[in-house]
């Protein structure tokens, strides 16, 4: 089972992706749980990463080859391999942050960032996929350490959340939205229930 974790800033979906992994852990011991996340994962994944978020300015097309260049290589390094030998993957962010962040919100190609997805994921689709939704303003209230994307303008950020929202409504049977702005408890409630009636 693979599990995507997507949605605007400051969701708290890190958090929750924790939690949940330790009671995924608890109750199916026999299903290794791999947590993983994007961009940042393996040796290539960091060093995308570090220059996605803590680098200079850099084109959206660069930008969007980079954030791919890392996918690819975490689809076919480390995912599928996991999910082959009979494990489950919870990730922070996936191929809908592509299309939301760079498509959607910087305004490239839409038709394009979706074929160049498809590419690097081959195939690999979430079976779930828990959508983290929150005014945009609470979720940057939450950042204490801003990195490149963090700080775009309120419009760019209110673009993702209708982005995201806007993907929700087009793949219901694989979307789930979850208020982000509920308390913690009732957060992982909601995640809880769509995973296990995913699992069944
Ligand atoms: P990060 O600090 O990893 O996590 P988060 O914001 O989820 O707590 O930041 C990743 C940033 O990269 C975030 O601003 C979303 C952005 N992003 C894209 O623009 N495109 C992508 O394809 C991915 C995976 C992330």
């Amino acid at each position: 089972m693979f599990v995507a974790f997507e949605g605007p800033e400051g969701g708290g979906k890190s958090t929750a992706l924790r939690h949940l992994a330790e009671r995924w852990q608890s109750r199916f011991p026999e299903v290794p749980l791999l947590c993983s996340r994007e961009p940042g994962a393996g040796e290539l994944g960091a060093r995308i990463r570090e220059i996605l978020l803590h680098g200079t300015a850099m084109p959206a097309r660069s930008e969007l080859f980079l954030f791919l260049a890392d996918r690819s290589a975490h689809v076919t390094q480390i995912l599928k391999p996991h999910l082959a030998a009979g494990g489950a993957v919870f990730c922070d962010r996936y191929m809908d942050s592509t299309f939301v962040y760079q498509a959607i919100a910087r305004g490239l190609d839409e038709g394009f960032v979706r074929t160049a997805n498809d590419f690097a994921v081959e195939g690999l689709l979430p079976d779930l996929t828990l959508l983290f939704d929150l005014p945009v303003e609470v979720g940057l209230g939450r950042i204490k350490d801003k990195d490149r994307l963090d700080n775009e303008p309120i419009a760019f950020h209110q673009k993702v959340r209708e982005g995201f929202l806007r993907l929700a409504a087009e793949n219901p049977s694989r979307y789930v939205v979850i208020d982000a702005s509920q308390s913690p408890e009732m957060i992982l409630e909601a995640c809880w229930a769509a995973i296990e009636s995913r699992r069944a």
